[in-house]
C-alpha cells in the first residue's frame, strides 16, 4: 500500500510511532514515514539518558530523532521530563552522598526541564511533562523517590517550568491503566485541582498500553468523556495491543523461558483485530477531543513487551513489516 494510517487518519488526528535510532534507516525508515507523521522518542530523552550526571546532557540521539523529524516535516511529542523510572543516580543525591532536600531537587528539576525543553523548542509540538504519578494501588499518589523528598508539588511545578521554558508546547500529564475506575478517578481528581490553581496543563496523555481483554468500549469511553470535560486535549500517546490478556501483557507470564518462543495464533489475531477495531472507532466518535495518537513502537519485529518473557505481537506492523488484518480493519471506514 502506498496509503499510510496518517493519510487514512488525516482528518482525524495524527498518527505516530515511538522510535529509536534503528527506526531511522532501512526498511524501518521507509515505512516510518509511510505510515506515520508524528514521532517520540522511545527512551532518548528521558532524563536518565539525557542527563546522566548534573553537568552533562547527551543530546545526541535526540537531536538525530529530531533532525529526521524537522527534515520529514513530522510532528514531534517530547516524552518525559519527570518521571520515577530512568532517573539519572544523581538526581536525588548530593557531594556526600546524603539524600537532597525539597528545594534541591526542585532547583534540580527546573534547571533540567527548562534546559531541555528549550533545546527542543523548534522541533516538539507537545511534552509529556509529568509520567505516571499516582498509584496503581489505594493510595493517592506513587511514592516515588520524587515524591518521598517533594511531596505532590514536584507536579504542578514541572509543569510551570515546563511552560516558562516554552509558553507555546502543549503540556501534558500521562499515564497507564487510565481506564480503571479507580486509577482514573484519582487522575481526574488530581488534574481538576491543579487546572483550579491555574497549573498550565493542555493535556492527558492516555498511554494505552492495552490487551486482548482491556479496555471495554464502556470504559474507554468514559475515560475520553471525563478528562475532556475538563477541557483537556487527549492523546493516546503509547498504543500497543499486548496478544496475552490483563494489564500490559506481563501479568501472565508462567515460564518465561520456556514462552520465549511463542507464537501469533490465529486467535490472537482474531481477537486482537477486534480490539483495536473498537478502539479505533471510539477514536474516531471522539476526534473532537483527540489530538493524536502514537504507537509504542514501529511493528511486532521490536516491541518494549517482549522483555516482559514472552514474545509479543501488539503492533499493526508484523515481524515482517508488513500489515496485519488489524491495519486494514482500522483502516476500513
Ligand atoms: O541502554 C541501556 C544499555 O546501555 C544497557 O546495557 C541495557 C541493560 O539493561 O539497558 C539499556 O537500557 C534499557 C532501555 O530500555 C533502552 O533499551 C533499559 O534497561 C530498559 O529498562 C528500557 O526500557 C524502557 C522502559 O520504558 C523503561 O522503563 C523501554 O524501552 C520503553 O519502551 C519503556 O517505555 C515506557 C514509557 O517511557 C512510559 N510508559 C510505559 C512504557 C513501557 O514501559
Amino acid at each position: 500500500t502506498t496509503k499510510g494510517l496518517k493519510d487514512y487518519y488525516q482528518n482525524y488526528f495524527p498518527i505516530g510511532v515511538a522510535v529509536t535510532p534503528h527506526d531511522l534507516t532501512g526498511a524501518n525508515r521507509e515505512l516510518v514515514l509511510n505510515q506515520f507523521n508524528s514521532v517520540t522518542a522511545e527512551n532518548a530523552m528521558k532524563m536518565g539518558p539525557i542527563h546522566p550526571t548534573e553537568n552533562e546532557y547527551n543530546w545526541k540521539i535526540g537531536d538525530s530523532i529530531a533532525t529526521f523529524a524537522r527534515n520529514n516535516h513530522l510532528k514531534m511529542r517530547g516524552h518525559c521530563l519527570v518521571w520515577y523510572s530512568q532517573t539519572p543516580r544523581w538526581l536525588f543525591k548530593d557531594e556526600q552522598g546524603n539524600t537532597v532536600t525539597k528545594e534541591v531537587l526542585l532547583g534540580r528539576l527546573k534547571e533540567h526541564i527548562h534546559t531541555v525543553v528549550n533545546h527542543y523548542k523548534k522541533d516538539i509540538y507537545a511534552w509529556d511533562v509529568v509520567n505516571e504519578v499516582i498509584a496503581d494501588d489505594s493510595t493517592y499518589f506513587r511514592n516515588s523517590q520524587l515524591y518521598k523528598i517533594a511531596g505532590e508539588d514536584f507536579v504542578e511545578m514541572a509543569f510551570r517550568y515546563a511552560h516558562e521554558a516554552d509558553p507555546k508546547a502543549r503540556l501534558f500529564y500521562n499515564d497507564y491503566n487510565t481506564e480503571q475506575p479507580k486509577k482514573r478517578d484519582k487522575i481526574y481528581k488530581m488534574l481538576k485541582a491543579l487546572l483550579a490553581k491555574g497549573v498550565p496543563i493542555h493535556g492527558v496523555g492516555l498511554q494505552g498500553h492495552w490487551s486482548l481483554s482491556q479496555p471495554s468500549r464502556s470504559e474507554l469511553e468514559k475515560s475520553i468523556t471525563m478528562f475532556a470535560s475538563l477541557g483537556l486535549d487527549i492523546q493516546i500517546t503509547e498504543l500497543d495491543v499486548s496478544v496475552y490478556a490483563g494489564n500490559q501483557g506481563g501479568q501472565l507470564i508462567q515460564n518465561a523461558a520456556q514462552n520465549a518462543k511463542a507464537e501469533f495464533t490465529p486467535e490472537m489475531e482474531s481477537r486482537q483485530l477486534e480490539q483495536y477495531k473498537m478502539i479505533f472507532e471510539v477514536l474516531r466518535k471522539y476526534k473532537k477531543n483527540i489530538t493524536g495518537v502514537t504507537f509504542w513502537n514501529l511493528s511486532d519485529r521490536y516491541t518494549w513487551l517482549d522483555g516482559r518473557g514472552k514474545k509479543n505481537y501488539p503492533l499493526l506492523f508484523d515481524t515482517e513489516l508488513k500489515p496485519k488484518k488489524a491495519f486494514y480493519e482500522v483502516t476500513k471506514f
